[in-house]
This record gives structure tokens, C-alpha cells and sequence, in this order.
């Protein structure tokens, strides 16, 4: 009898608890997760409210880091756009896929040039493609476009696992609003001035390029060339119209995670606000306390909250991994009477072009998966932008083997799981230069950073190379420091004391150890990297403009048409 009841109890229990389980996590147990992925560009971390700012208002972010986990030492891999979105897209230094800049320029230049992720290159967008997901890209890409002809779009973004794309396959610059200067021909000017005699022939080929583009500015040809917008592999608009285009993207964005909602989803949102020029959108200009660059924050905050609000009114943010970054540091340089027009970089030195010091690479990382993720969580542990790729891969069940990857699962440290990164040490390019080594010793909560190079500034006392606009990485431009330049970011996150031997007394085993990362880390770019070297895809012949490759609506070379307000999705 006594047996009769405890079976009787034990199925009983089995029972409730089978029921109740089932309720918690049944229908929706075996459901990949939505990712959105959002990145702003130039925006620096202390831009932002939760990063310390308390006097610009960015609410929208702030409540995706109170609703989710905020990391503190957030990283990019790169300072600039092309290489640091390189590294972001395939998990791995832009190196080893041949977007390693040698010389002056460091990102891609034309629209028409033949450089860009190249297609033998995997990207976490291919990845979870296998995996059954829908894949969208709305804004910017800037990854190169074509490789031998017009339409062969061997470096778009729908031959890189983007199933759906809207957007910029370049950049938003300054040519794409007239009055705002040129940044094509203030790049092509420090091409000029760094010849030497021996590449005469490459000389006179660009004097003359250069004064072709000079005379053909006037007409806005510059603009045209580059300023485009693309739905999917068709260009949609030539140039870009400038006032409804923030808007445009958004609607984009939110339409695409309508589209999608009954099934796994992956939409990279890749924003073209911080960049300059700054947009003026009645709505919010004069509304911050920080002029046009205040206005133009405020409004990225608001496009952010629009995004999340979708999300939210679907109900699936309880399905749906939000993530917010930005590609590399405030741009310092970037300012002119009317005051500031890059990003703030907070307590940190330096800024975007400057691979070594914190502040061109230390950007916002906020992760937010409502009864998933622990609300209100901060991770100070080093993490990386390369970090997404196997995050990504591992929250969709993608188990095939892969290549080397530079980036580490980051799942165990956002649930606190785990207390350490697996980023024990970690690589800063500038470049293909390695600039800097960031160590984190196991055991110890400090993190030491060797320079092995700092860039000259412009004018001397200044922080910035305002003479180039941006830093450099090479030659005259940069000073080599032997033994490295050694600072404890953990007692000093503004790097504003080098240690040395007398006061640390790991100084040594730091330098030691720091060696011997880099020696295990060159050897796996003997074997892991583009089988044409780690800056075949940024070379002059592959960088320079080719009138067969230029993306292009209307009639050559003149291109031009405007998107029909019609065919703006809607929903
Ligand atoms: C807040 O951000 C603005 C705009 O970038 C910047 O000018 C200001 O210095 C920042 N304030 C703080 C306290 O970081």
C-alpha cells in the first residue's frame, strides 16, 4: 500500500514537473534566437549616458543596457571603418582576409575600386544562413563591391550571406553633401605628397586621376560615384538624397523585422549616423546641448528606440538577442568653428586612426535578451567586436567545422557563467602594424597594454594628428617605442603613466610574456591569412578607381536616379 502511494506521489511529481517545465519553456524550447545587430559609426563611448555622459540624453540606449548587459572594455579590432567591419563580419583581424593598409590609405576609396572582403571569406551572416536564418543588411556596408566586372559583386553583401540588402555598399562622407569639402581628394592629395621618384609613373597616373577629379567635382561626379544606394544588387538611388535617408534606413530596419517575425532572423542595422556630414533634421537640431553633434546623437538614440520598439510591440524581444556597438572610437580631428563634429571618447586618449591608444578602439557593447540575459549585468573583462561571429554561431547550433577565429564565444561571460575572457591577450592594428598588445594575466584583474609604436600628433602638444587629419601608421608618422610603451589600464584607463621597471615589479614578465603572444600569434599568420598577404585587398591596384567597375544608374559616367518614394517599403 505504502509502495502504491509513493509511486502514485513520484508519478505525480514527474508529472507536475513535466507540465509546468513544458509551460516555461515548451513550444519555444527549440526556437533559434533573433539577432539585431546595431552598429553606429564614429560614435564614441563617452557619447553615451550609461558610459558616463551626463549631459547628452541617449535613453533608448541606456534602457538597453539597464534591460541587459553593459561591457565595459568593448573592442574594436581595428580604428577605422573598412578593417574594423572586416574583423567584425568574418570573427577574425582584418589581416588575415587581406584588409591590412600598408601605407597612408586604410580604407576603401572608391566605389569602383577592386579591393573588399574577398569571397572566400566567411562572414557569421553566411553562417547562419546554413543555419535556416533570414539575413538583412540596412545601411552601411563599405566592403567593396565588384571585383574584375560591373556586376560581378563578388565583395556585396548579398554574395556575403546577406539574403536581403538596403543600403550604402560605400560610405556616408563628406562628398555626399556639397559644401562639406572632399574626403576622396583629401585622401588622393596624401597619396600625391608620399611618392617617391621611384613610382614616378604611378605619380603622373594619379596627377592626372587627381586633376580629372578636380576639374569633374564642380559636376558633383565624386559625389555620384560614391554616394549610392542600393536595394539589394541594384542601385537605387545616384546620389544619395540627404534629408529622408535616416529615415529611410529606419523604416527599412523596422520593416524587415515585420517581414520576418515568425522565424530566426539576423538584421545587421549598420547606421550611417555619427559619420560626418551630420544630418539636420528639423526635429532635432537645437534640441541638445551639444550643437549639430548633440542634435545628430539624439537622433541616432531615437532611430535606436524605434528599432527596439519594434521589437517590443511583436512581442519578441524575449526571443531576440539586441546588440549595440559602435565600429571604433570618436573621430578627435573632425571639428571646425562650428565646434565638434567626431565623437567623445570620455576619459580615454586618443581616438578613431589610432589603433594604439584606448580611445580609438574602446567603444559601447551592450547586449540586451530580456529572460535571458541578467538585466542591469556589467562585464569589465576585455571583449572584443570579433567576439559576435562565434556568439552568433553558438546561439544558432552551428557546430561545422570552421577556420581559425580571432573572436571567443561570449555567452558564458553575458550570462556570468564564467569571470574570465578567454582573451588573455589581444592584438591592436594599426594596419598591418601590430601597435599594440593588450595582456591580461590569469589570475589578476590587472590588464597591461605594451605599445609598440605611437603615432607622431600634429601640432606637437596636441592629441591628434590634426596636420593629416587622421594618424598614420607608418614611417616618419609614427615614433617606435623599444622597450614597448607599458601601461596598467586597470589603475590607468587614460594611459597617462607608462610604467616602468622600478615601480612594477612585473615589468619584465610583462614585456616577456607579451613577446612570446606575439611570436605564437605570428605564426598563425603564416598559414591563416589571404594567400595574397594581409594587404593584397588594400593595394593601389585593387584601391584605385576603375570607370568599368563604378556602380552605376542612368547612362555612364554621368549616373544618376532617385529611389520612387512608391516602392519605400511600408508596412
Ligand atoms: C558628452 O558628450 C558630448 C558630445 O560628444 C561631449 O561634448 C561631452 O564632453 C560629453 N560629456 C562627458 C561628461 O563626457
Amino acid at each position: 500500500m505504502l509502495l502504491l502511494i509513493q509511486y502514485v506521489a513520484f508519478y505525480m511529481c514527474v508529472c507536475v514537473c513535466v507540465c509546468v517545465c513544458s509551460d516555461v519553456t515548451g513550444p519555444d524550447k527549440d526556437r533559434l534566437p533573433n539577432f539585431i545587430l546595431i552598429m553606429v559609426d564614429d560614435l564614441g563611448i563617452g557619447d553615451i549616458g550609461c558610459y558616463g555622459n551626463d549631459t547628452i540624453r541617449t535613453p533608448h540606449i541606456d534602457r538597453l543596457a539597464s534591460e541587459g548587459v553593459k561591457l565595459t572594455q568593448h573592442l574594436s579590432a581595428a580604428p577605422l571603418c573598412t578593417p574594423s567591419r572586416t574583423a567584425f563580419l568574418t570573427g577574425r583581424y582584418a589581416l588575415r582576409s587581406g584588409l591590412g593598409s600598408e601605407g597612408r590609405v586604410q580604407v576603401l576609396l572608391f566605389l569602383g575600386g577592386s579591393g573588399g572582403l574577398p569571397p572566400s571569406e566567411t562572414t557569421f551572416a553566411k553562417r547562419l544562413q546554413q543555419q535556416g536564418y533570414t539575413t538583412g543588411l540596412v545601411g552601411k556596408w563599405h566592403q567593396g563591391v565588384s571585383c574584375e566586372q560591373r556586376e560581378d559583386h563578388c565583395h556585396h553583401p548579398n554574395l556575403h550571406g546577406f539574403s536581403s540588402f538596403y543600403g550604402l555598399p560605400f560610405t556616408w562622407f563628406n562628398d555626399c553633401v556639397p559644401g562639406h569639402g572632399s574626403d576622396i581628394l583629401a585622401d588622393l592629395q596624401k597619396v600625391l605628397r608620399s611618392l617617391t621618384l621611384f613610382s614616378l609613373l604611378l605619380y603622373l597616373l594619379l596627377l592626372l586621376l587627381l586633376l580629372t577629379s578636380v576639374w569633374v567635382v564642380p559636376f558633383g561626379m565624386l559625389r555620384r560615384w560614391n554616394c549610392v544606394l542600393m536595394r539589394d544588387r541594384e542601385v537605387v538611388e545616384q546620389p544619395i538624397r540627404v534629408d529622408t535617408l535616416p529615415l529611410r534606413l529606419l523604416r527599412e530596419a523596422q520593416a524587415f523585422i515585420h517581414r520576418n517575425k515568425e522565424r530566426p532572423f539576423l538584421l545587421f542595422f549598420s547606421l550611417v549616423h555619427m559619420h560626418t556630414p551630420l544630418f539636420k533634421n528639423p526635429q532635432f537640431m537645437g534640441k541638445s546641448r551639444h550643437g549639430l553633434y548633440g542634435d545628430n546623437l539624439e537622433e541616432m538614440d531615437w532611430i535606436i528606440g524605434q528599432v527596439t520598439e519594434t521589437v517590443d510591440s511583436l512581442s519578441l524581444s524575449n526571443h531576440t538577442l539586441m546588440y549595440f556597438t559602435s565600429d571604433h572610437g570618436g573621430h578627435l580631428e573632425d571639428k571646425d568653428a562650428t565646434g565638434q563634429k567626431g565623437g567623445w571618447n570620455g576619459i580615454y586618449k586618443g581616438g578613431k586612426a589610432m589603433g594604439g591608444w584606448e580611445g580609438g578602439i574602446r567603444v559601447p557593447g551592450i547586449f540586451r535578451w530580456p529572460g535571458r540575459l541578467p538585466p542591469g549585468r556589467q562585464v569589465h573583462e576585455p571583449t572584443s567586436l570579433m567576439d559576435l561571429y562565434p556568439t552568433l554561431k553558438y546561439l544558432a547550433r552551428d557546430t561545422q567545422p570552421d577556420r581559425l577565429l580571432d573572436g571567443h564565444n561570449l555567452m558564458p561571460l553575458l550570462e556570468g557563467t564564467v569571470h574570465r575572457s578567454e582573451h588573455e591577450f589581444m592584438f591592436h592594428y594599426c594596419g598591418v602594424y601590430l601597435n599594440a598588445v593588450r595582456w591580461h594575466p590569469p589570475g589578476s584583474d590587472s590588464v597591461y597594454k605594451a605599445h609598440m609604436f605611437t603615432p607622431n600628433f600634429s601640432p606637437e602638444g596636441a592629441v591628434g594628428c590634426y596636420h593629416t587629419h587622421v594618424c598614420m601608421c607608418h614611417g616618419d608618422y609614427v615614433t617606435p617605442q623599444t622597450p614597448p610603451l607599458l601601461y596598467d589600464l586597470t589603475h590607468d584607463p587614460s594611459e597617462s603613466r607608462p610604467l616602468t621597471p622600478q615601480a612594477e615589479p612585473r615589468y619584465y614578465e610583462v614585456l616577456e610574456q607579451v613577446d612570446e603572444a606575439v611570436r605564437r600569434h605570428r605564426h598563425t599568420l603564416k598559414e591563416h591569412v589571404h594567400p595574397e598577404g594581409p594587404s593584397a585587398q588594400m593595394s593601389w591596384s585593387r584601391i584605385l578607381w576603375r570607370p568599368w567597375l563604378q556602380p552605376c544608374c542612368g547612362t555612364f559616367p554621368l549616373c544618376g536616379c532617385e529611389e520612387d518614394a512608391h516602392n519605400m517599403t511600408t508596412f
